[in-house]
């Protein structure tokens, strides 16, 4: 197995793993294109960074981190106003989506207190999963994190996805809270102090 820092040019990659290993929440709703758009424009900005696993010249899973979440929103708002209208008129017809979108916009208000840093992403194909991918994944993650000087970060699992929930514990984070992001659902929140 090869891990490597992902580049813009694998955003698309990255949208596929998405797609295909993510359940549930807004981003998934999303069609390919836009999602790779989005990851695209995550990956643009040095504050934010990820590696991917890769066997045998394919990918299998990937991480994705920000130092600042706030910073991410404001500038995804403000750098790409046109497009967000665009997701927005396309999926007006889905009230569900609907309600998902105005999930992530409040979202920032949400987790005020919290640290700015945290992990955005990670998924693993399926074939690929206990095998230590994720782990090893998160454990350059937080050396990357140590290296930026960051000094806590936090990650938000769904409370439903019990891999995650376990995965997160394991690589060393403490449940510090429950929110809820999406209508119905509540999440943990695990915080790393490094
Ligand atoms: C969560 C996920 C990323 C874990 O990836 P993974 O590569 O299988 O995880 P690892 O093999 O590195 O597991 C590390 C540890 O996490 C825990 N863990 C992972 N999956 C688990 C499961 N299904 N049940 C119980 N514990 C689990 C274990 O403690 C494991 O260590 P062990 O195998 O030595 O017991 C993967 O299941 C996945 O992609 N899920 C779907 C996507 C998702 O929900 N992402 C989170 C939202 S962004």
């Amino acid at each position: 197995m090869k891990y490597k820092v992902i580049k813009i040019s694998e955003a698309k990659i990255i949208a596929g793993l998405h797609k295909q290993n993510i359940v549930g929440g807004f981003l998934s709703s999303l069609d390919i294109k836009t999602l790779e758009k989005i990851y695209s424009s995550i990956l643009s900005e040095k504050q934010n960074f990820g590696f991917i696993a890769i066997k045998d010249n394919t990918p299998v899973g990937f991480i994705l981190t920000t130092e600042n979440c706030n910073n991410l929103y404001k500038k995804f708002i403000r750098n790409h106003i046109g497009f967000g209208v665009r997701i927005f008129f396309s999926k007006l017809l889905s009230p569900t989506t609907m309600k998902k979108i105005v999930d992530h916009v409040f979202y920032p208000g949400k987790r005020k207190e919290l640290p700015k840093a945290e992990i955005l992403s990670i998924a693993i194909n399926k074939k690929y999963r206990r095998l230590g991918i994720a782990k090893k994944l998160a454990t350059l993650t937080i050396k990357e994190l140590k290296s930026r000087k960051i000094k806590n970060f936090i990650a938000i699992v769904g409370q439903k996805l019990t891999a995650s929930n376990y995965l997160m514990r394991t690589i060393g984070g403490e449940k510090l809270a429950e929110i809820e992001i999406h209508r119905g659902g509540k999440s943990n929140v695990y915080i790393w102090k490094l």
